[in-house]
């Protein structure tokens, strides 16, 4: 795992979202992993503005999200199918059939997670993952304790992490509890990670996932084993 200082959040999100736009230069139809949060909003506002200049930029790619809340359907403005379409998607060229992102509202949270795990491996894989990280160490919603080899899956979410994103909900009780999320096992496969964490509220869970051991408590720590990922922090994370 390599990690990579920069001056601040913007530094940060312009290296991050040219390491998605050299991607996809290289491969036009890359399978990109893709995250949500206050973290990756920027990246996605430069890829944008990209597009524009490059109109077929994305227009081959496919794109996995890594998860979703359960009981949302995709119109709810909570959902992450809505911060996708508000950040990117209705701003690129991409087909639908092109996006994918498991699906809140599904009658069975885990044959969706079942049919979301096969879409990723049919796909091939994914080429580059980008990854956020909680305040408690999680990627995706791969929570402190969790089984490290888990696939995709439905999972509680931790109490940290309700704290964190409640701030988003109308009402506290309109915050769902469950999730599904891409499990390490499968984020661990993506050819190339890009982690990216901004701001002191994250040097805790970086100072854990950089500790030189594997703590299921900080789930993000198994990137140490990773061959191919690079971890892009700011100088108020450190
Ligand atoms: P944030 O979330 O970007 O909103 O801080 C990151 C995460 O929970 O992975």
């Amino acid at each position: 795992m390599q990690c990579l200082v920069l001056e601040d959040h913007q530094s940060v999100s312009h290296y991050v979202a040219k390491q998605i736009r050299d991607q996809v230069t290289r491969k036009a139809d890359s399978v990109l992993g893709l995250a949500t949060g206050n973290t990756p909003e920027q990246v996605y506002a430069l890829l944008v503005k990209w597009s524009a200049e490059d109109p077929a930029l994305f227009s081959r790619v496919h794109t996995v999200n890594l998860d979703e809340y359960v009981g949302l359907a995709p119109e709810h403005e909570n959902s992450y199918h809505h911060y996708m379409r508000a950040h990117f998607f209705s701003h690129v060229q991409i087909s639908k059939e092109r996006m994918h992102i498991p699906r809140g509202d599904s009658p069975s949270a885990e044959q969706e997670c079942n049919r979301y795990e096969k879409t990723i491996q049919k796909l091939g894989g994914i080429d580059l993952q980008l990854l956020g990280i909680g305040s408690n160490g999680h990627i995706g919603f791969n929570e402190p304790g969790m089984a490290l080899r888990m696939r995709t899956h439905v999972t509680d979410l931790d109490d940290r992490t309700l704290r964190d994103n409640v701030r988003l909900f109308k009402r506290q009780e309109d915050m769902p509890t469950k999730a599904i999320t891409m499990g390490i096992g499968t984020i661990f496969q993506a050819k190339r990670i890009v982690l990216m964490a901004t701001g002191k509220q994250k040097r805790e869970a970086l100072r854990k996932m950089m500790s030189g051991t594997v703590d299921p408590r900080c789930p993000a720590s198994i990137l140490q084993l990773h061959p191919n990922a690079t971890v892009i922090v700011d100088r108020a994370a450190l």
